[in-house]
């Protein structure tokens, strides 16, 4: 039996995505990368923005018509768009065999694995040999940001148990893991008990076998002084450390609830990099925001020059119901949205451009986490991305950390070799 597994969204799909997958393998099933040769079908949806859901309507188009020809395809739609349009999804794609919201993934495995008689449910959780793999510690959020669906589509925040993530991190490390990736839509404000994240992140440096560990995503008000002490303190923390900024201007950031001012949030950054020398900063913008004028516009421009951020990912808004922004007049035109967009691009690009140039020629330790072609994927400890040509034995590489010298620089990403 072969599946094919498509996911849209965000690292949290992702790491639902890979989880159904094991499982699957797990059970005898062949990924497949063709549709055409899919006999099980998995769609894993997005809610964040219109575009997210027009995307996964047009794949169950084409599924559609894929189910004329292969009568025997099972069609799943799991994530928060099953979440929300479970039922106009049923209505309108009567070849969608079962549509699964925004469940525990164990849930969602179990109503798969009921739909399969020979699955044996004994496998479902057990995670495949990988260098790198997600461990999401909560659900859900609590925040409120005017414009944000998630706490409509994924409730309230709920932090996992401390020990079951514990347990989790050593059982990936005994089948090979070197790097964990901690995933929370607010993962800064995990609370367990007595246990806050940055306890959290301690006990799991104390695990051995965990080379590196790194997570996402940060909200800026529960950046604490604790964590931005034990980035700069544990070596096994990567200092690529992503906050989404949203806008420079204080006015739009009240109202979109973000609970923080432009001078808040150049502090933290000032701190962060006071604390963390080589900290490589990521950050989430949006344009467009409901009276976003062309001045709150050029704060946020003026911010994404100063700061220099090392990635920039800007979104035009996109008013989505159920959210208090969306009874707001979306008032910036769709064209004034487009050139805000390219604007931000067009200078983060430049500063990402620059920040890496500055790499070359430097030595980094890189931990090798997977082999593409003829290429070697590694990472620096700040996240940058590294591919290093060809070598003979380049599988003895996997999961190891090397020292690279790099060479020169892509878009998003260095080329390197080792020495
Ligand atoms: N939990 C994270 C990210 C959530 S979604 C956080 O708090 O930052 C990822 C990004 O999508 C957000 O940071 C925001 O920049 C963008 N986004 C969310 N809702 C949006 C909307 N309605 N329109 C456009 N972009 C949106
Ligand atoms: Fe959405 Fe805000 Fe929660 Fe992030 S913090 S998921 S942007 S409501
Ligand atoms: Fe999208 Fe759901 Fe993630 S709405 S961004 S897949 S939490």
């Amino acid at each position: 039996m072969n599946y094919m597994i498509k996911t849209i969204g965000c690292q949290i799909n992702v790491c639902n995505s890979e989880i159904i997958s094991d499982m699957l393998v797990n059970n005898g099933f062949f990924e497949v990368k063709n549709p055409e040769e899919a006999n099980i079908f998995i769609l894993n949806t997005c809610s964040i923005r219109s575009s997210a859901e027009q995307k996964a309507f047009s794949y169950l188009g084409r599924l559609e018509i894929l189910k004329m020809k292969n009568k025997k395809l099972k069609i799943f739609v799991i994530g928060c768009m099953a979440e929300r349009l479970g039922n106009i999804i049923k209505q309108r794609f009567k070849t969608v065999n079962l549509v699964i919201g925004n469940k525990d993934v164990k849930y969602v495995i179990f109503k798969i694995v009921s739909s399969f008689q020979h699955i044996d449910t004994k496998n479902t959780l057990v995670s495949n040999n990988k260098i790198v793999n997600y461990i999401k510690i909560m659900t859900g959020c609590n925040n409120y940001c005017t414009y944000c669906i998630v706490p409509f589509v994924c409730g309230n925040e709920h932090s996992f148990n401390f020990n079951t993530i514990l347990n989790r991190c050593s059982m990936l490390v005994r089948r090979g893991t070197k790097k964990i990736i901690l995933l929370g839509q607010n993962v800064n404000s995990y609370k367990y008990g007595n246990v806050d994240f940055t306890m959290l992140l301690k006990q799991i440096a104390r695990i051995n076998g965990v080379e590196r560990i790194s997570f996402m995503t940060n909200h800026p008000k529960d950046f604490n002084i604790d964590l931005i002490n034990i980035i700069s303190n544990e070596p096994k923390i990567c200092t690529n450390i992503h906050i989404p900024m949203q806008s420079a201007s204080d006015r739009i950031l009240k109202k979109m609830n973000r609970k923080y001012t432009y001078s808040n949030y150049i502090k933290l950054i000032d701190n962060l990099r006071s604390a963390i020398p080589n900290i490589n900063i990521t950050t989430d913008i949006i344009v467009g925001f409901p009276t976003e004028t062309s001045m709150d516009f050029k704060k946020t421009l003026n911010a994404v020059q100063t700061i220099k951020f090392s990635k920039v990912y800007a979104f035009k808004y996109s008013p989505r119901p159920n959210t208090l922004s969306y009874n707001m007049i979306d008032d910036v035109t769709p064209l004034e949205k487009k050139e805000r967009l390219k604007v931000i691009l067009k200078e983060s690009n430049k500063i990402s451009v620059e920040i890496l140039s500055k790499m070359i020629g430097s030595v980094q330790e890189v931990l090798t986490e997977d082999i593409i072609g003829d290429t070697i994927k590694a990472t620096t400890r700040c996240g940058y991305k590294v591919f290093i040509k060809t070598l003979d034995n380049k599988y003895n590489y996997l999961g190891k950390q090397l020292n690279v010298k790099i060479k020169t620089v892509k878009i998003n990403s260095l080329i390197a070799e080792i020495i």
